[in-house]
């Protein structure tokens, strides 16, 4: 298995105002395709820190982030948007969709962001609907779908451009227990078919049984 993602001794500090949160200390680890990271961890110890710093939409304070060996934690803001839509695929609590978009429309929205031509935006979101087994509902909005539904709508997003790691916070958080456990299959499936490094930030005690690998933050560290 290769590594997709190393972190390598990464410290958060927040500034808030004149108060300082050390929010995550030190921390190292690396995610694999193919592979389901779970990160668990209470409410405050790091876990959507650690999250966005894997995915480069937060910078770490100190340490280094690598993607496939290539050093992207020194990078500005004019290089790591590509690097983000190349790489990964994001996946919320919340589902983050466009209200007045069918979710055929959320998918192709993304695709036309993430560059891909008009004549192949159609067939690229058929095979996404696919994948996440929402044929039935594509043409649906958001507001007709069930919670599960839209969580499918955002994974297939999360999927579109096929990147290389898949990143989820608390994405069964606004599910119920079965629906959660199908979404957490889904991801799970993602990885093995697909060869995804997958990162699951959860408090779901079913979610370890989709795991790999767990690790535990407390208070920024992982506790071994
Ligand atoms: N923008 C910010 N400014 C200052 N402190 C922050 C900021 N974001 C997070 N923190 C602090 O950093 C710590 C870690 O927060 P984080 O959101 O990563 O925790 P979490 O494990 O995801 O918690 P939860 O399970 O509640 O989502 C907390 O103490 C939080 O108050
Ligand atoms: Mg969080």
């Amino acid at each position: 298995m290769n590594n997709s993602l190393e972190l390598i001794n990464i410290t958060k500090r927040y500034l808030h105002g004149r108060i300082e949160v050390l929010a995550i200390d030190r921390v190292s680890l690396a995610m694999r395709s193919g592979e389901v990271l779970l990160i668990m961890g209470p409410s405050g110890s790091g876990k959507t820190t650690l999250l966005s710093m894997m995915g480069c939409i937060l910078k770490p304070t100190s340490g280094k982030i690598k993607i496939d060996e290539q050093v992207v934690s020194g990078m500005g803001e004019a290089e790591l948007p590509d690097i983000r839509k190349k790489y990964f695929g994001f996946v919320f609590q919340s589902f983050n969709l466009f209200p007045s978009l069918t979710a055929r429309e959320n998918i192709e929205l993304l695709l036309r962001l993430k560059g891909f031509r008009k004549e192949s935006i159609m067939d690229e979101s058929q095979s996404l609907i696919e994948k996440v087994e929402l044929s039935k509902r594509a043409d649906f909005l958001p507001h007709d779908l069930s919670g599960g539904e839209k969580q499918r709508v955002a994974i297939a997003r999360a999927l579109s451009g096929d990147p290389m790691i898949i990143l989820a916070d608390e994405p069964t958080a606004n599910l119920d227990s079965r629906t959660g456990k199908e979404i957490l299959l889904l991801l799970r499936k993602n990885a093995i078919e697909y060869g995804k490094a997958v990162a699951i930030v959860s408090h779901d005690p079913k979610a370890d049984a989709v795991a790999d690998r767990i690790i535990h933050l407390e208070d920024g560290r992982i506790k071994e």
